[in-house]
């Protein structure tokens, strides 16, 4: 496997993800680690990602320096190769011109493993303010661009490597070629990482953790737990019990297919809590969307929790946790943008070890895993759903009458995106109430309604997404049929925001 070690910049997680394409193995990890504990997971490799900070900076990330002597290959990016050449002895300065965006580099040595055979003139994608103005001893320059005279160094001694632009950003013409020659030519990787072996991997991880106690999980009705679900009763059969907690704020019809496909198909065993009320009694009056989160949240554990109180000797606790959530609700080196359902709020009283299988991945590679399941593919391929659910799609306060208006205008949504063949095409579209009113004509008279807004937006990983382009004629069905078929809508709004700058939800 190859490490990719986090300095914070937002192209992190893309690393781990080209690595893992090639059939290599690949984690993220925190800059904070100690050369122990890499010798301990003995990676072939290890790549320093970007970062925002120079390396000057007094909270700068840093690493331990006995890394340096684990005689592992490593591939400093950007901020990496900076930090590398600043603790091997050389200089790194604030560039004249600072450089964000594409640029022309000039091999100028074609000999170095990770440009062979490409090239000599190449578009990379640069984004930086520092640069590195002398190598350190043992190093050569081996590429040059206008503005950043040293963009690539190599010392093939100690297999140390350094490129100041992104490889892992689809815009550097041959990234994918670079990162595969630090793997492959470098680190002498071999190509045997594939889901499967993730399966297996996990399987003999979570029998070797477990033993012969007892797993809860909690089903959320969304995609991840469900595989996780399918994941754990794998493994270890019965010892397995699923609750499912019914919050009320479930899509239409989400609650049986999910019912219907764990526990008639594939035989699990759920407890199935319908809680609507509770949480509604302590949603009232409540509009801040934090404030909702939290609440939601905690509600969850708490239901899920008194459940839990019922049955006797469970040890472990099973999450459907995704890399992204991880990163969203704040790590070592990321901004807390929104707190994700999943991760934290615990209890400190509860004594349940976390069994969280999906961490390491995306959502497209939990949809896979789902599949390799053998999981059906409509349940596998639903759009992601937040935890939050509904909540969090009702802006401000919640209201059972404003909920029903987003279930249903949702479904309408839902149907005719399928009919119109988009529903694999488009990653996520759902409705909204903004709780506005505002004034409209029916028939002879006037109405003083809700707007209902779509969001449908195209993305990878969640991280980032851009705004869909559903045809004018399916948009035009959607928002007739929502107009006429739900009560108290006389206007609807197509959301065409990318993120950034806004977020998928809106709340
Ligand atoms: P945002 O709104 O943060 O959404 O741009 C990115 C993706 O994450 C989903 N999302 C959540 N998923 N728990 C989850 O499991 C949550 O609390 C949560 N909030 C947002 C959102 O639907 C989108 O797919």
């Amino acid at each position: 496997k190859i490490i990719v070690l986090d300095f914070g910049s937002q192209y992190n997680q893309l690393i781990t993800r080209r690595i893992r394409e090639f059939g290599v193995y690949s984690e993220l990890l925190s800059h904070n680690i100690t050369a122990d504990e890499i010798r301990k997971i003995n990676p072939k490799g290890i790549i320093f990602s970007g970062g925002p900070n120079s390396v000057y900076d007094d909270d700068a990330f840093r690493v331990d320096p006995e890394i340096y002597k684990l005689g592992i290959p490593i591939l400093g990016i950007c901020y990496g190769m900076q930090l590398m050449s600043y603790n091997l002895g050389g200089k790194v300065e604030p560039a004249d011109n600072r450089e964000y965006g594409h640029a022309d580099i000039d091999v100028t040595d074609s000999q170095t493993p990770l440009f062979k055979g490409l090239p000599g003139r190449q578009t990379v994608w640069m984004s930086h303010g520092d640069l590195v103005k002398q190598v350190p001893e043992g190093f050569t320059s081996v590429a040059t661009s206008k503005n950043c005279p040293i963009a690539s160094i190599e010392d093939p001694k100690r297999k140390f490597y350094g490129i100041q632009f992104h490889a892992e950003v689809r815009n550097t013409q041959y990234g994918n070629e670079i990162l595969k020659h630090f793997a492959f030519d470098v680190c002498e990787a071999k190509a045997n990482w594939s889901m499967n072996n993730f399966i297996e991997l996990q399987i003999k991880k979570i029998r070797e953790e477990v033993g012969d106690r007892k797993v809860l999980l909690g089903l959320s009705g969304g995609v991840d737990s469900s595989v996780v679900g399918v994941l754990l009763h794998k493994a270890i059969g019965n010892q397995l019990t699923s609750i499912f907690v019914d919050h009320g704020l479930l899509r239409k019809g989400e609650a049986k297919q999910v019912m219907d496909s764990l526990e008639g198909k594939f035989g699990l065993n759920v407890v199935k809590v319908d809680a609507q009320k509770r949480f509604m009694d302590k949603l009232v009056g409540v509009s801040d969307p934090e404030k909702k989160r939290k609440i939601i949240g905690n509600e969850f554990i708490q239901v899920f929790n008194d459940e839990a109180q019922k049955l006797d000797g469970i040890d472990f606790l099973a999450q459907g946790t995704l890399y992204t959530d991880v990163i969203e609700s704040g790590t070592d080196t990321a901004q807390t943008i929104k707190s994700h359902h999943n991760v934290g709020g615990l209890p400190k009283d509860m004594h349940f070890t976390l069994i969280e299988p999906l961490r390491t991945l995306f959502k497209d590679e939990a949809r896979d895993l789902g599949e390799k399941l053998g999981m059906p593919s409509d349940l596998v391929w639903r759009q992601p759903f937040p935890g939050p659910g509904l909540g969090i799609r009702v802006l401000g306060e919640i209201t059972e009458d404003k909920l029903n208006i987003v279930r249903d205008s949702d479904w309408i949504l839902r149907d005719e995106i399928k009919k119109a063949g988009l529903d694999r095409d488009i990653w996520q579209y759902f409705t909204v109430l903004p709780g506005i009113k505002s004034v409209g004509v029916m028939g002879d008279g006037r109405t003083y309604d809700y707007t209902v807004g779509i969001r449908a937006v195209d993305s990878v990983d969640g991280m980032t997404a851009d705004f869909a382009r559903i045809p004018w004629d399916v948009l035009q069905k959607i928002s007739v049929r929502i107009v006429n078929e739900v009560d108290h809508v006389n206007r609807i709004v197509y959301d065409i925001t990318s993120k950034p700058p806004a977020t998928v939800e809106w709340e």
